[in-house]
């Protein structure tokens, strides 16, 4: 076991490479970990008494961080022994209370209802996504992660259709795809339990795709729903906004007062995420066969000047993000 610090605890870790330890722990999530404790507290502004559910628990870190750094009230599951093991260990070592479960994470969310999931799966969080509506009370929060790039951004459509039940293919905004199949995928999911899903939060950090939110009641469906198209042959897919900037600033705010070692690099991450505009998609200049490629800057102030919206992407360095149509567009470039 090697001893790791995050936030305001210290925990036991399996020692050597990821994917070879017995219970999974992975330091890189630690930034991801980070603005997720931000984002419940500035969610806990707003519901105070929250009973949550870290679905799929590990080594208990980001459990026992909501615990210790936050002050809710918290369930650890996982179905691996091991893991359950170096939990309670964990937990200890912490000197927090906790309670720990060792059931598949269907089964506890089948069983009882959560003011917050954070449900952080290997891979596609697919198999989970209808015990997790099941689960969610109303106005209540939801994180999740997926890292199944490769099948949520279009290099594996026949994956895509499988776990998500959406049409994808190749495009040059693979990135801003990627998160808008999982958060469709999750959208319908809490509409056959008449919730609505409304994003807050979207991030890409390494291969961690990542979706906060907010379940809402049955009269939120039909807008949530109407704002589903088909682009690009792809689809039926949300088209609507993906992001709430009042939060995001306000998770921005709980950031600058914590002393995270990588605070400066999360505010970051989350002030680009701020500055785009809520258009889908963006337009990939590096991949667009311009014989001079001229400066995002420029192109996003020449946009600007012949009255569109426009802003990079916070997913990719050579978009740009606006409501211009191709033809528009391709006049400006
Ligand atoms: C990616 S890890 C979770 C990492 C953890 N959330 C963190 O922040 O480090 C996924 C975990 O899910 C557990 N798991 C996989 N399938 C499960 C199931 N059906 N029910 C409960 N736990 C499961 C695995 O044992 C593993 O510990």
């Amino acid at each position: 076991m090697d001893k790791v610090k995050e936030g305001k605890i210290e925990i036991n870790v399996p020692t050597g490479r990821i994917y070879d330890a017995a219970v999974f722990y992975n330091k890189d999530a630690e930034i991801v970990r980070d603005i997720s404790v931000a984002v419940l507290s500035v969610f806990k502004t707003k519901v105070e008494d929250i009973e949550m559910l870290d679905a799929l628990s590990a080594s208990g870190v980001s459990g026992i961080r909501y615990v210790k750094e936050v002050g809710v009230k918290a369930v650890l599951n996982d179905n691996n022994p091991k893991a359950i093991e170096l939990i309670k260990n964990n937990i200890e070592l912490n000197s927090v209370e906790v309670e720990v479960s060792n059931k598949d994470a269907n089964l506890i969310m089948r069983e009882r209802l959560f003011d917050f999931i954070d449900l952080d799966p290997f891979g596609s969080p697919s198999i989970f996504m209808d015990s997790v509506a099941r689960s969610l009370k109303y106005n209540r929060l939801l994180a999740v992660s997926a890292t199944d790039g490769g099948a949520l951004s279009g290099s594996f459509p026949n994956a895509c259709f499988r776990k998500y039940a959406i049409k994808v293919g190749r495009t040059p905004y693979y990135s801003e795809l990627g998160i808008r199949v999982l958060i469709t995928f999750i959208m319908n999911s809490f509409a056959r339990y008449d919730k609505a899903f409304r994003p807050l939060l979207f991030l890409i950090y390494k291969h961690y795709y990542r979706v906060y939110g907010i379940i809402e009641g049955s009269g939120k469906v039909t807008k949530m729903l109407k704002q589903y198209g088909t682009i690009d042959n792809i689809g039926p897919i949300y088209l609507g906004p993906i992001k709430d900037d009042e939060f995001i600033k306000q998770v921005i705010d709980e950031l600058e007062k914590r002393d995270f070692k990588n605070k400066d690099k999360e505010i970051a991450i989350l002030t680009k995420i701020l500055r785009e505009i809520n258009v889908p998609f963006y337009y990939d200049i590096s991949k667009m066969h311009l014989a001079k490629v001229p400066a995002v800057h420029d192109i996003i102030l020449k946009l600007k000047e012949n009255g569109f919206e426009a802003s990079r992407s916070s997913l990719c360095d050579t978009g740009v993000k606006t409501n211009a149509k191709l033809e528009e567009f391709m006049k400006i470039l």
